[in-house]
């Protein structure tokens, strides 16, 4: 089978990841431009100030994404180089870079699909209480519509948030990201009520614009799996669901909150403050979301625990999904199974996590329209003789999108797929110790740009529109 002829072939980036030029042309500071310089954050204290330069290297970027034959390009729009403070001036400066980086991509016919926000906050709001505080919420929506107006014309695919549950849960419990707060549980779902508060506002507002395009939300999807059959585990395991997907797929599909994860949080003291306008706003759009956008990259694996997490010390290692470490809640844990496939960061490999999470998404919430909006390996790429050969990247894409081509068999709606990433990129935690791109970026070299083995893998795969796989 080849893969239908409206799916797209992408591949993916985020804004502060590529960009640099952190303090030119007009672009305000964002929480990562101050999060990133405060020591021991990131690893080797890297930052994003220059990146891998994209901002002054796009068109050469781009380029090569048409030579990999890309048909869709998913990148992010910095927030803070449209309205350096939030909510206040447009820099008109921050509008021409993205109008070029469009106008290039549909140069090639390689089609554009947005993010609003992933992850790089203009400090202002952030000192303000950030997510926590409605301004946000509110500024968000402003934003949003100053970039539908303005590219509107010519981007069609929108994706509000990427991965809510990150940038709250490891900005308000673990503290590894901004604000870098940790076990602060009330505010993380204060934080996230008030982005699906957001979501749902800009939703609205573009269906009013009539600009016939079509609007999402992406998450990190985690579908979770009990280590044994002991009831116990059998309810971590519905437990992570709930408060890993549920909670972040409900109020966007369903309109309304679980009710499971919201009597404990009544029992625990722990529920957002919300007015019923909010929760009207939530209800009212949720039948306008025309997609979902969903990042997989593993599976987690489960079992009970009991642990007061309070006054736990979170650290960069512990604030990540690797094996033993506890759910931000302390109600279960992550566990490493012998009989499972892992890479050497202890994520584990698993097509069949997807295949079958994909079956759970559709029988709650019906045959919703799916992007896979990030999927790929990290790894520290093998250099052969000066060439990047990087053959378990490519093992990985294979086997996920032979998931994908069959998942569209079983009758799932999936209509696209972006790998994560199309260029080597900074990393929020682990500067450039792993590398995700099709193309590499040589630090010793300029930032020089180079073709690897996945770079011929990927246009031959999309050349033949997935056939053999
Ligand atoms: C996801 C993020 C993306 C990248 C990958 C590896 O959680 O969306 O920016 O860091 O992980």
């Amino acid at each position: 089978m080849k893969f239908p002829h409206d799916f797209l072939f992408g591949a993916a980036s985020a804004s502060y990841q590529i960009e640099g030029a952190w303090n030119e042309d007009g672009k305000g500071v964002t929480n990562w431009d101050v999060f990133s310089k405060i020591p021991g954050k990131t690893y080797n204290q890297t930052n994003g100030d220059v990146a891998i330069d994209h901002y002054h290297r796009f068109q050469e970027d781009i380029r090569l994404m048409a030579e990999m034959g890309l048909e869709s390009y998913r990148f992010s729009i910095s927030w803070a180089r449209i309205l350096p403070t939030g909510d206040g001036e447009i820099n008109e400066k921050g509008i021409e870079f993205y109008n070029r980086v469009i106008d290039e991509c549909l140069q090639y016919g390689i089609v554009p699909f947005v993010t609003l926000y992933h992850w790089d906050l203009p400090v202002t709001l952030e000192e303000d209480g950030g997510w926590t505080n409605k301004r946000t919420a509110e500024a968000f929506v402003k934003y949003a519509e100053i970039c539908f107006h303005a590219f509107g014309d010519r981007v069609k695919h929108w994706i509000t948030f990427n991965e809510t549950v990150m940038f709250c849960g490891l900005g308000y419990v673990k503290g590894a990201h901004p604000p870098g707060i940790q076990n602060d549980v009330p505010r993380y779902f204060q934080a996230t009520h008030y982005v699906f508060y957001a979501h749902a506002k800009t939703v609205q507002l573009y269906k009013q614009l009539k600009q016939y395009g079509e609007i999402g939300i992406t998450h990190v999807f985690l579908p979770a799996y009990s280590v044994d059959d002991q009831p116990s585990n059998k309810l971590a395991e519905r437990h992570a669901n709930e408060y890993e997907t549920f909670w972040f797929y409900d109020p966007v599909l369903k309109g309304e909150y679980p009710s499971y994860v919201i009597e404990q949080l009544k029992e625990k003291g722990w529920m957002p403050n919300w007015t019923s306008e909010e929760l009207e706003m939530i209800k009212q759009n949720a039948e306008k979301n025309d997609f979902i956008g969903l990042n997989y990259y593993q599976p987690i694996r489960v079992e009970r625990y009991d642990k007061d997490i309070r006054n736990e010390k979170h650290s960069r290692e512990t604030s990540t999904l690797a094996p033993g470490n506890p759910s931000f809640d302390g109600f279960y844990r992550t566990v490493r199974m012998e009989d499972k496939t892992y890479t050497k960061w202890g994520w584990e490999i698993s097509p069949k996590g997807f295949l079958d999470g994909l079956h759970m998404l559709k029988e709650r919430y019906g045959n919703i329209k799916m992007y896979v909006t990030e999927n790929g390996l990290g790894d520290e790429d093998p250099i052969i003789d000066g060439e990047i050969v990087d053959v378990p990247r490519i093992k990985y894409i294979e086997e996920h999108l032979k998931a994908v081509k069959r998942a569209i068999q079983e009758g799932i709606h999936l209509k696209g797929y972006y790998a994560w990433s199309v260029i080597d990129l900074l990393s929020w935690l682990n500067g450039y110790k792993k590398q995700y791109g099709f193309i590499f970026v040589d630090h010793n070299d300029n930032l020089k740009r180079k073709k690897k083995l996945s770079f011929h893998w990927y246009k031959h795969i999309i050349e033949t529109r997935g056939e053999e796989l």
